[in-house]
């Protein structure tokens, strides 16, 4: 006899001398408490350990203490597991793409004439989304988007410049969201976020078809993306293109030429939204948290300053890739602070395929020894998934200080053998999940460091940066993208040049 039928029997024999009005809500009552005994004496998933009930803009923090506090494996939710096992990332993050992306990201998608329009970030369907992204990934390449560099290095000086004589450009030249496009990006992300933890809702609000209760939509972003396709087949954008410098936009019409099975207009749009969007808030992130950390720590920041003030020789232009590339400390320095705070920090959420998942063995904790113990399964159809900011504070792979900013752990210690370092250094390469991994691997991950490493190396070389108050705390808002609000106060001095 099991125990919801052991406490259906005591119940039913203690409700038979009730009133009857009693019983009518008594006996409801009753059967939902059976139903949830019953439902989880069948939960496959029992054995895992979770919170009641969600937090809001710091989950990764709090995930991140519910495994210090549980062990390895923590249960999010009635199907979803998050795990802490490092040896995971390469299986749930192949490149066979056999572990199939959730619902989860469906809420990113958009609507169009009353259909719902994925993009290749949305799409879960492997064939599809394999179809949508090979046509354009050579241009997301190392070789790809180098060609891309003077583009970089314009807006860079643009920067420069403002900062020097305090007018604004672009975004900086109005010096504010002057279309909106942030703040939909930034009510989006929250909108993504909350809704997929139960991608249902998303068909009640953003999807309704009759009335859409959803964040305010990407017009702007969308305009913005429209209008340049027809400058620029209209040849109406001499003023700020230069065809012998081609950018995304001629990649994507080249793309479209090539291959119009796949690419039609409203497929371009969908790349331009996503370049427009997906890396700004991310990459945005990685530099606040390199500055943050960075010059927090003088010694950090001055060693960086001197190494690249050896390397780079022309300090008036911004620092080009092949010069910021070679400071071997400002690689350290980069990779710290997106491990500190990687610009995802959800969990990445796949379905475990047919056949069941057996979770390797971890001894990083206490409490993951007690889980050990059990025999750890997981069914097919579960929803599994790392969270980068998670295990990226692994301890196992990046030692006790895990939670320190320590740029030199990327580097070879003085006493360390060569062999201890490179099994370290491929050990912590593997866990990294700040970019995802395999098939669903960002595809902006080149573009992205490019613009990075070239706007720290030119602004170490070119100024003397210091926070305005060192005792002053960021508050981070995680919703997808843990976006660090309120920005960063420093103090900025132009170094004497040819220092
Ligand atoms: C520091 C900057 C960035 C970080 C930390 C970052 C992080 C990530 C992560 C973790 C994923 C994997 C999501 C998953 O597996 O669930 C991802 C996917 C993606 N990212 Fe990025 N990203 C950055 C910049 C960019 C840029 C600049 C672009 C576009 C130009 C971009 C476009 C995309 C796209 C399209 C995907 C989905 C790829 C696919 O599913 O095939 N990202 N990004």
């Amino acid at each position: 006899m099991d125990s919801a039928t052991t406490l259906l029997d005591v119940l039913r024999r203690t409700t038979l001398s009730l009133d009857p009005d009693l019983l009518r809500v008594f006996l409801p009552l009753v059967a939902l408490i059976s139903l949830v005994l019953f439902l989880h004496q069948r939960d496959p998933l029992k054995q895992y350990p979770g919170p009641i009930l969600a937090s809001k803009g710091r989950s990764h923090v709090v995930i991140h203490e519910l495994h210090r506090k549980y062990g390895p494996i923590v249960r999010l939710g009635p199907n979803i597991l998050d795990l802490d096992v490092p040896e995971l990332v390469k299986i749930f993050y192949s490149t066979k793409a056999q572990w199939k992306k959730t619902e989860f990201y469906h809420g990113s998608s958009s609507i169009v004439d009353g259909k719902i329009v994925y993009n290749i970030f949305s799409q879960t369907d492997p064939g599809i989304h394999t179809l949508w992204r090979k046509p354009i990934s050579k241009h997301y390449s190392t070789n790809g988007v180098l060609p891309l560099e003077p583009h970089i290095d314009n807006v860079l000086t643009e920067f420069c410049t403002t900062l020097e004589s305090r007018y604004p450009i672009g975004f900086l030249e109005k010096g504010c969201d002057f279309n909106g496009v942030l703040h939909a990006a930034k009510k989006s992300t929250d909108y993504f976020a909350a809704v997929s933890q139960i991608p249902v809702l998303d068909y009640w609000l953003d999807k309704n078809p009759v009335h859409r209760i959803g964040p305010p939509s990407f017009g702007a972003a969308v305009n913005i993306a429209l209008q340049h396709l027809v400058d620029r087949s209209q040849g109406t954008d001499s003023s700020y293109h230069d065809p012998a410098q081609p950018d995304y936009l001629d990649k994507f019409i080249e793309v479209k030429k090539s291959d119009p099975e796949t690419v039609d207009d409203s497929m371009i749009i969908s790349y331009l939204m996503i370049n427009l969007l997906a890396g700004a808030d991310t990459t945005a992130i990685t530099l606040r948290s390199v500055f943050y950390y960075g010059i927090r720590d003088l010694a950090v920041w001055s060693r960086l300053q001197k190494e690249l003030d050896g390397i780079v020789e022309d300090k008036t232009r911004p620092v080009s890739w092949r010069d910021a590339r070679s400071s071997p400390y400002l690689e350290a320095v980069m990779r710290e602070a997106i491990r500190m705070l990687p610009g995802v920090a959800m969990n990445l959420e796949r379905y475990v395929p047919e056949g069941r998942l057996v979770i390797p063995s971890a001894t990083s904790t206490e409490a993951s020894k007690d889980q050990d113990q059990n025999q750890r399964f997981v069914p097919a159809g579960t929803i599994v998934g790392l969270n980068p900011y998670v295990v990226a504070r692994n301890t196992s792979v990046y030692g006790d200080d895990a939670d320190a900013f320590r740029p030199d752990r990327w580097l070879k210690g003085e006493e360390e053998p060569e062999a201890a370092y490179q099994a370290r250094l491929a050990a912590m390469n593997a866990a990294d999940l700040s970019f995802g991994a395999g098939a669903r691997v960002c595809i902006g991950k080149n573009l992205a460091l490019l613009q990075a490493y070239k706007v720290v190396a030119t602004l170490a070389v070119r100024y003397d940066i210091e926070l305005a108050n060192l005792a002053s705390r960021w508050r981070v808002t995680n919703s997808w993208f843990p976006r660090q609000e309120g920005g960063l106060e420093v103090r900025l001095k132009m170094r004497a040049v040819g220092h």
